[in-house]
């Protein structure tokens, strides 16, 4: 076992921070060897039921949950900030070309390993996260993450037309992949796998049939893909199925909508599209630095919560333009404000940093594993330093409130904020 004294935050079941300004975070293996929380509040409170556990001081630091990113394009970490008059001519002038070289699984497994270090330099512990077409893509990320001790979950993108030579791939063949993944991955240490067909427009309905018909067969198997995100792409849509009662409608009719499915963007939906993903268990990933840097438009925030549906943030990398958990919270924030110029009111600190940490966790169905350090948790955290720049060492030295002191970091903070960070697997950042 081993402890942490530091401040700490953390979320209670009603989603509202907890912060202990003097806390006590103590780690240690659980039945299975999984290193969770075993306790965690006021360090005076604590300490004299640990005897001889040793502490480690991070005083001036803050512990707070690992974040969850859900929804990361490992193959277009080098495409950040390809500029496009939209996603359609994104994917194709820019995305669909670089995402032919993870052919190269030597390529694949550089590419891997930088991603991944850069998500743990950046505080995030646990991520869901497109591979491209190529199976030796999703085996280089499985392989680099499972030698860090991440909570990683990916898998093969489904995309059998409307796609260049390269990345296309071949229907049967393409469940088939599929399914060799799961039973190779799924499950193994703290590894996950996602059935992941692209979007509707580069799928078959053939391969879509396919792709439910697995979400049915592997329950615990997660779903991603992309809906509702551009205007252009749901016309698009319409012509393609026009059978179908919406985007969303494409997936729900070949039974892509379950828990555990993570749809990334949903911002062009109408009220029974989201009554579905709420009767469903479905949950939106909001990615909005790539919504404003590709110009989708908003997720509506209000809307969402009306239907009480599940959601929480992503960086979407790389139409998203940031690793950054920070920059990814403040862009929600913009976002959150244009749905509520009426009222002035918008989404507070705690509210983003809940969307990614603890309920993204939720919207992936690990409530209670990961996103918090509330006891069972995995002990996957980040350590914090709330003086890394000198404006936010002054900032923060003036935050009167919980409220103040996390905007101040959500605004103003990036990497450097994150001084380490702590996974519960074998290896440490
Ligand atoms: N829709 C289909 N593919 C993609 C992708 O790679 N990125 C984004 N943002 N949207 C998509
Ligand atoms: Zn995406």
């Amino acid at each position: 076992m081993k402890a942490y004294r530091a401040a700490i935050l953390r979320f209670a079941d009603d989603q509202t921070p907890v912060y202990e300004p003097d806390g006590l975070l103590v780690v240690g293996p659980d039945a299975t060897g999984q290193r969770v929380v075993r306790a965690v509040g006021d360090h005076a409170a604590l300490v004299g039921r640990f005897p001889g556990v040793a502490i480690e001081d991070l005083r001036g630091h803050i512990i707070a949950p690992g974040f969850v990113d859900l929804h990361i394009h490992y193959p277009q970490t080098d495409v950040i900030g390809a500029p496009a008059a939209g996603l359609l001519p994104w994917l194709e002038n820019y995305t669909f070309p670089h995402e032919s070289r993870f052919s190269d699984p030597g390529y694949a497994r550089g590419v891997a390993e930088f991603f991944l270090d850069e998500l743990l330099r950046h505080g995030v512990t646990t991520a869901l996260a497109f591979a491209t077409s190529h199976p030796s893509s999703v085996n280089a990320m499985f392989e680099a993450a499972r030698a860090r001790g991440v909570r990683l979950i990916t898998g093969k993108v489904l995309q059998d037309r409307h796609s260049p030579d390269g990345v296309r791939d071949d229907t049967e063949q393409s469940l088939i992949d599929t399914e060799t993944l799961i039973q190779r991955w799924h499950g193994v240490d703290r590894l996950g796998y996602a059935i992941t067909p692209r979007f509707a427009p580069t799928s078959s309905p053939e391969q879509l049939r396919g792709a439910g018909e697995l979400a049915a067969r592997y329950p615990s198997v997660w779903v991603q893909s992309h809906v509702a995100e551009n205007r252009d792409e749901v016309r698009w849509v319409a012509e393609l199925f026009p059978h179908a009662r919406s985007y969303l409608g494409v997936y729900a009719d070949v039974g892509l909508l379950r828990e555990r499915a993570i749809y990334a963007h949903c911002i062009h939906l109408d009220a029974a599209d989201r009554a579905l993903m709420e009767q469903t268990g479905a949950a939106a990933a909001i990615s909005p630095t790539s919504n404003l840097f590709l110009g989708s438009g908003f997720f509506d925030y209000a809307a969402a919560d009306a239907a009480s549906m599940r959601y929480g943030l992503a960086s979407d990398v790389g139409g998203g333009t940031s690793f950054s958990p920070f920059h990814t919270m403040l862009a929600a924030y913009y976002v959150g404000r244009e749905g509520h110029t009426k009222t002035g009111l918008s989404l507070t600190p705690g509210q983003l940093w809940w969307q990614h940490s603890a309920g993204a966790a939720l919207a992936l169905g690990l409530a209670g594993v990961v996103g918090n350090l509330q006891p069972g948790c995995e002990a996957d955290f980040v350590v914090l330093n709330p003086q890394a720049t000198p404006l936010l060492a002054r900032k923060t030295e003036q935050a009167n409130s919980l409220d103040e002191l996390l905007f101040a970091l959500i605004v103003l903070g990036d990497d450097r904020v994150v001084a380490r960070t702590v996974i519960a697997g074998p290896s440490t950042h």
